[in-house]
């Protein structure tokens, strides 16, 4: 059973997707805490909805950010948080928490980097029109979308795709593979070495689904 932090910025369907299997008995975990960089973000409607500890920080509360971030760190340190997850967060994070939370943050990006880094990687990908993009769950280090890549899931993208249509598909293995990578790190089954994530203990029958999750992982 490990302590999870949530950072989002907005709608939280990857959120809601971890909360999903938590309450399934799927994922040995609790969320602690959600922290907001946004007001407005729906997330918190699902924090509330099930009970979840939650707060907005402003970053203009704060002189700079590294000393925003390491707020969030001490919040995060308070909650007893194992493990941060970045669940739609805007931002790039700050040394502080990075430093905080060495390869125990988690952070996942609609794109099979390391192609289409930053914000709109579905848009980006229909635009170099590829026929394959996916997503990508990775530990956060200070660059941007950068971090060892710990999962990733492969979905076609179709020449009359929309963003809106491409996106949606994408979701839809996102809200698989966060809660799977969690769910190996609670297992303790993550090692980190350099660069190289690897994931312990996968017998051989499940090597499909390292290379080619969505076979598996589709319902
Ligand atoms: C997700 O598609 C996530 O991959 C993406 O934002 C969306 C958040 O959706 N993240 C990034 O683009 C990070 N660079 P959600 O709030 O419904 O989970």
């Amino acid at each position: 059973m490990i302590n999870l932090g949530v950072l989002a910025s907005g709608r939280g369907s990857n959120f809601q997707a971890i909360i999903d299997e938590i309450e399934q008995g799927k994922l040995k975990a609790s969320i602690r805490i959600l922290i907001t960089d946004r007001p407005d973000a729906y997330a918190i409607e699902r924090a509330k909805k099930h009970n979840i500890k939650h707060i907005y920080m402003n970053t203009k509360e704060f002189s700079s950010k590294d000393s925003y971030f390491e707020a969030i760190a001490e919040n995060l340190f308070n909650e007893k948080v194992d493990l941060v997850i970045l669940a739609g967060f805007m931002r790039i994070v700050g040394k502080p928490l990075i430093d905080a939370y060495p390869m125990k943050i988690m952070n996942i990006h609609p794109a099979l980097l390391p192609s289409f880094t930053g914000l709109h990687g579905q848009k980006k990908a229909l635009q170099y029109a590829v026929k394959i993009t996916g997503c990508t769950v990775h530990f956060v280090d200070e660059g941007m979308d950068t971090g060892p890549v710990i999962i990733q899931s492969a979905v076609c993208a179709f020449h009359d795709d929309t963003e809106e249509t491409l996106s949606n598909r994408i979701l839809k293995m996102e809200h698989k593979i966060y809660p799977e990578a969690i769910r190996l790190f609670e297992q303790g089954r993550l090692e980190v070495q350099g660069r190289t994530v690897m994931i312990k203990d996968i017998p051989s029958r499940d090597y499909d689904y390292l290379i080619n999750p969505p076979i598996q992982l589709t319902d």
